[in-house]
């Protein structure tokens, strides 16, 4: 992947963030978070920046990012869909909602569509398992999601905009 160079306010903005947490390693998990809610995503040389301001090896903050499923190395989409696999979700069909999702957006699991509008990921548990089969877009929850409320689901972000009610 090609080298990404930061502009010098996101670099401002992630020393920002290790401050916060006074540059404790300790509290990697915790920056990971803050920095990839600002930025969408985690690429290598924000990886950097974060390893150099905690004090990290770079070889440690890869093994989190990579390790956790929420983490993400790659841009999102406009419209980030999470689709959870956690058991109750499992059992109750996400598999499904996920084929679906990725037989109407013509992408796999990790990518962004062309127009760079929805990127598709999986999520382990979210907590919601009482309204599994939950899928996430962006902030917002849809729960019981069978694989035909997918292009519906899709149809609300196509505009650009999501539509206020509720799935
Ligand atoms: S398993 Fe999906 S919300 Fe718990």
């Amino acid at each position: 992947m090609p080298k990404i160079k930061l502009a010098e306010k996101t670099v401002e903005l992630i020393r920002e963030i290790c401050a916060q947490f006074n540059n404790q390693e300790t509290e990697l998990i915790n920056v990971l978070h803050q920095v990839q809610h600002k930025l969408g995503y985690l690429p290598a040389e924000v990886q950097e920046v974060i390893a150099k301001e905690l004090n990290a090896s770079v070889a440690k903050v890869y093994g989190v990012v990579t390790f956790y499923s929420f983490f993400t190395m790659l841009p999102q989409g406009q419209h980030p869909i999470s689709i959870c696999m956690g058991t109750a979700c499992y059992v109750r069909g996400a598999e499904k909602v996920l084929t679906e999702f990725k037989r109407q957006l013509g992408i796999e699991v990790g990518q962004t569509s062309a127009d760079g509008k929805f990127s598709l990921s999986c999520l382990r548990c979210v907590g919601a398992c009482g309204l599994a089969p939950v899928v996430l877009v962006g902030e917002k929850v849809y729960g019981r999601v069978s694989p035909q409320q997918v292009s519906k689901i899709i149809a609300e972000y196509q505009d650009g905009c999501a539509s206020a009610q509720s799935a």
